[in-house]
Parts: structure tokens; C-alpha cells; sequence
């Protein structure tokens, strides 16, 4: 029997789930994305070049097979300037991208109706293309196959959409990506003792099922969505693993979301440029707040965690205080449970431990003995809130800036 894990992320997105994912990818053979589509924005540095991949799974730099899932929704002409781009940096993706044939595709019509919904989506078509699937107007991958031998299975605006991508898949041939069954490819891997990572893009935060609705994306972006994502079963999963900053962000329009643990105006800016707290998908500033202990375990308990990456320890690097919000206030009452909606999260006041922040530069630290002191007291502090193992911290963009601490869950 082969080994299968997960990455999530635990917050509002753009934790470092690209850089945790190329790390483990060293050792799988299959990386996956099980769901949402170019809204996704996930950053892999290696020797100081950083690539930001849209669809591709993080995978890419590591020579395994990528998969895109079922959950996944595809504009494949995003994939191609992606597929190119990696190719101009001499990243091959011949004979080993695999498509799901049931995975939903995203249509010019859906990018141009999701350009300016009222909470900032990222303007990718991912809201349009997921309604189509619910509403089961949507086109396929394996339509494209099929428009030719079923013509009369189609309405003639369906069909013209289809020839458009079929000709695409013709024009490109040649990368001979594979549409296949993706549930069976990834079982059958299984079975023969192989290695599958699932990708998960966006995060618990904005899951469409346990964020705060309308405030998310459209797909579950949580632990269980690997599942019906891919059709790998429940009892295949070994290890789930979330990923979270020492701190927060949160990337919408004009603050729509609940960010119950926002900076003051100085520090929110101070950390966006240390952290270059910037949009990897659109280039927006994202808002910045202190460690939320309350969402980050909603994200433990919702995805059922076996460990947790810590990310962008450097960045709070020279503060004179850092912050972890433990729990909530809300009419005098202590809340510990992350409200169900976002009308109440943006009653509830954070409530602080504060902490004394450390003046050394944490970069070049390659154990957690050598970090100091204070930061290994916030570590720890996190770590025992969460009441789950923090597997390592990261301490740089580069492939190379991570600590290890405890490496053994990741086995
Ligand atoms: P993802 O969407 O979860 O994959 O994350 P993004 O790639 O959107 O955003 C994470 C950003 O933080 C990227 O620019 C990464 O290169 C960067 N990053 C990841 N880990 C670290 C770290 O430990 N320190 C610093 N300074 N940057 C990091
Ligand atoms: P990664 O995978 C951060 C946010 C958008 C918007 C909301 C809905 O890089 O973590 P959508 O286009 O999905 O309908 O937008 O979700 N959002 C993200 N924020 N990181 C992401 O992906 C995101 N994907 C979507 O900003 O508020
Ligand atoms: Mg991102």
C-alpha cells in the first residue's frame, strides 16, 4: 500500500502551501489538485528564482507526475502560458500532466462575469464555472472528446466552445498532457506502493462550506475535498497537513472579509513589506494581522491535522512584541469557537498575549536550538494552542530556509 497526504491551508489563503508542497514533493510521485483553479497562486523559490504557479501542481520542479483532479475547474488557456513559461525555464511537463476528463472548464463568458463581484474575487471565472457545475450546465473536459462523435449532444453554442478547446488540445498535442480517470490512475498508484501528494489551493478560511459565507471561494478547499476531488477514498489518507504564517493575511475587495486580528495601519504596513504581502494572482495588498489561535483551530479540527507548518517566521523578525489572539470577546462572553458567520466574527474583539518579539535575524537559523529564545517561546505557545505538532518553521522563501522540528510526523 502506498502513502497519501495533504496539504491545506489553515487560514485566508497564501500561507506558503507552494513551498511546503515542493518541499514534500522530493519524495511522491503523483502531486494533485483536487480543487478550485487559476485563483490560486502558489510560490516555489528555488536558488533565489521564484515561479508562481496558477494551475500546475508545485510538483513541477520535483519530476513527478502532476494530476489535475476532478474538483479542479480548468481555463486551459491559462494552462498553456503556464506550461510554456515553465518551459522557457526548463521545466518539461511532457508525459507527465495528467487532466481529470471530469474536471469543469472555465469559459471567457465566466471570467468576464466574475471581473467585478461585490466581495473582490480574483476575477479568474471560478465563481461562474463552479455555478455552471451546480447547476449542471457545465462543460467538461472529456466534452471536448466526445463533441465530435456527439454532435447532436450538444447545443450549438456548446458546440462551438467545445471545437474551440478541441482544436487547442490538437494545437497542442505535442505536450501530450493525458486526460484520463484520475481515480483510477491515482488507486491503481496506490496500490503499487506509490507516493500521492494532494495540493490544496485557497484555504479553510475561504472553504465554501466552514469560511465565512459569501465571504470564500467555491469549492472545499479543506482536507475532505481531496476526496471527492480526485475520487481517492477517506480511508486512503495517511497524514493531512495544514499550513498557516505566524501571522495572517487576507486578500479581498475594500476589506470584505472578517479579519478579526487586523494590524494597526504602521504595523500592517511594516509587515507587508518585510512579508511582500502581495497578491501572487492579482497583485492587491493583502491585510495583515496578528496569529489567530481561534480560526487556526477550526482549521486543526475541520480538516483533522496530524501536523502544521509554520511559515514566515522571519518576517516578524526585530519587532519589540509579537501577538497571538487566544481566543474572542463577544458581549462579555469568552469565545474560543470560530463563529459560523461572518455577522458575528465581526462582532467579536480579539483578546492578545503579548509576548516580547527578538532582535536577531531568524534567516540563518538551521535548528530550532539556535532560534532565540523568544521566538522559540511563540513557537511553542502556537504549537501548544493548536495541540497538534508544528512539523517546521520556515524562515525564508528559498526551498533551502526551513527548521525542522518534528520531521517525524511527515513519515
Ligand atoms: P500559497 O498560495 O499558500 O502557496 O502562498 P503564496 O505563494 O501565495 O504566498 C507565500 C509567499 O511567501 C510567497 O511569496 C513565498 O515565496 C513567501 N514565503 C514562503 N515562506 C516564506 C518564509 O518562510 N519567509 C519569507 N520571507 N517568505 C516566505
Ligand atoms: P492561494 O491558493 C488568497 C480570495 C479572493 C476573494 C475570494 C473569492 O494562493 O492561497 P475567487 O476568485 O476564488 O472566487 O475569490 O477568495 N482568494 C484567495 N486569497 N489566496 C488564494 O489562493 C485565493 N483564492 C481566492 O481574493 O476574496
Ligand atoms: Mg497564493
Amino acid at each position: 500500500m502506498g502513502k497519501v497526504n495533504v496539504v491545506v491551508g489553515m487560514q485566508y489563503g497564501d500561507e506558503g502551501k507552494g513551498k511546503l508542497v515542493d518541499f514534500l514533493a522530493a519524495k511522491a510521485d503523483y502531486v494533485v489538485r483536487f480543487q478550485g483553479g487559476n485563483n490560486a497562486g502558489h510560490t516555489v523559490v528555488i536558488n533565489g528564482q521564484s515561479t508562481i504557479l496558477h494551475f500546475i501542481p508545485s510538483g513541477a520542479f520535483n519530476d513527478n507526475i502532476c494530476v489535475m483532479g476532478n474538483g479542479v475547474v480548468l481555463d486551459l488557456d491559462v494552462l498553456q502560458t503556464e506550461i510554456n513559461m515553465l518551459e522557457e525555464k526548463g521545466v518539461s511537463l511532457k508525459d507527465r500532466l495528467l487532466i481529470s476528463e471530469n474536471a469543469h472548464l472555465i469559459l471567457s463568458d465566466d471570467v468576464e462575469d466574475s471581473m467585478n463581484d461585490k466581495i473582490g474575487s480574483t476575477g479568474k471565472g471560478i465563481a461562474p464555472s463552479y455555478t455552471n457545475k451546480y447547476a449542471k450546465t457545465g462543460l467538461r473536459v472529456r466534452d471536448i472528446i466526445n463533441v465530435e462523435n456527439d454532435l447532436d449532444d450538444f447545443d450549438v453554442n456548446a458546440r462551438s466552445k467545445l471545437l474551440k478547446f478541441k482544436k487547442f488540445l490538437l494545437d497542442h498535442s505535442y505536450l501530450k498532457f493525458q486526460i484520463v480517470n484520475v481515480s483510477k490512475v491515482l488507486n491503481d498508484a496506490i496500490d503499487a506502493g506509490k507516493y500521492v501528494l494532494f495540493e490544496g489551493a485557497q484555504a479553510t478560511g475561504l472553504d465554501i462550506d466552514h469560511g465565512h459565507y459569501p465571504f470564500v471561494t467555491s469549492s472545499n478547499c479543506t482536507a475532505g475535498g481531496a476526496c471527492t476531488g480526485s475520487g481517492v477514498g477517506p480511508t486512503k489518507i495517511n497524514n493531512v497537513f495544514g499550513v498557516s504564517k505566524v501571522y495572517i493575511t487576507r486578500v479581498d475587495r475594500d476589506g470584505a472579509g472578517p479579519l478579526t486580528t487586523q494590524m494597526d495601519k504602521t504595523m500592517m504596513e511594516k509587515i507587508q513589506k518585510k512579508g511582500h504581502e502581495y497578491g501572487a494572482t492579482t497583485g492587491r495588498p493583502r491585510r495583515c494581522g496578528w496569529y489567530d489561535a481561534v480560526l487556526n483551530k477550526h482549521a486543526v479540527r475541520v480538516n483533522g491535522l496530524s501536523g502544521v507548518a509554520l511559515t514566515k517566521l522571519d518576517v516578524l523578525d526585530g519587532l519589540d512584541e509579537v501577538k497571538i489572539c487566544t481566543h474572542y470577546e463577544l458581549n462579555g462572553e469568552n469565545i474560543t469557537d470560530y463563529p459560523a458567520d461572518a455577522i458575528t466574527q465581526r462582532r467579536c474583539k480579539p483578546v492578545y498575549e503579548t509576548m516580547p518579539g527578538w532582535s536577531k535575524d531568524t534567516g540563518e537559523c538551521k535548528t530550532f536550538e539556535e532560534l532565540p529564545a523568544e521566538a522559540k517561546f511563540f513557537i511553542k505557545r502556537i504549537e501548544s494552542l493548536l495541540g497538534v505538532p508544528v512539523i517546521m518553521v520556515t524562515n525564508g522563501a528559498d526551498r533551502e530556509k526551513y527548521i525542522p522540528i518534528n520531521m517525524d510526523v511527515l513519515e
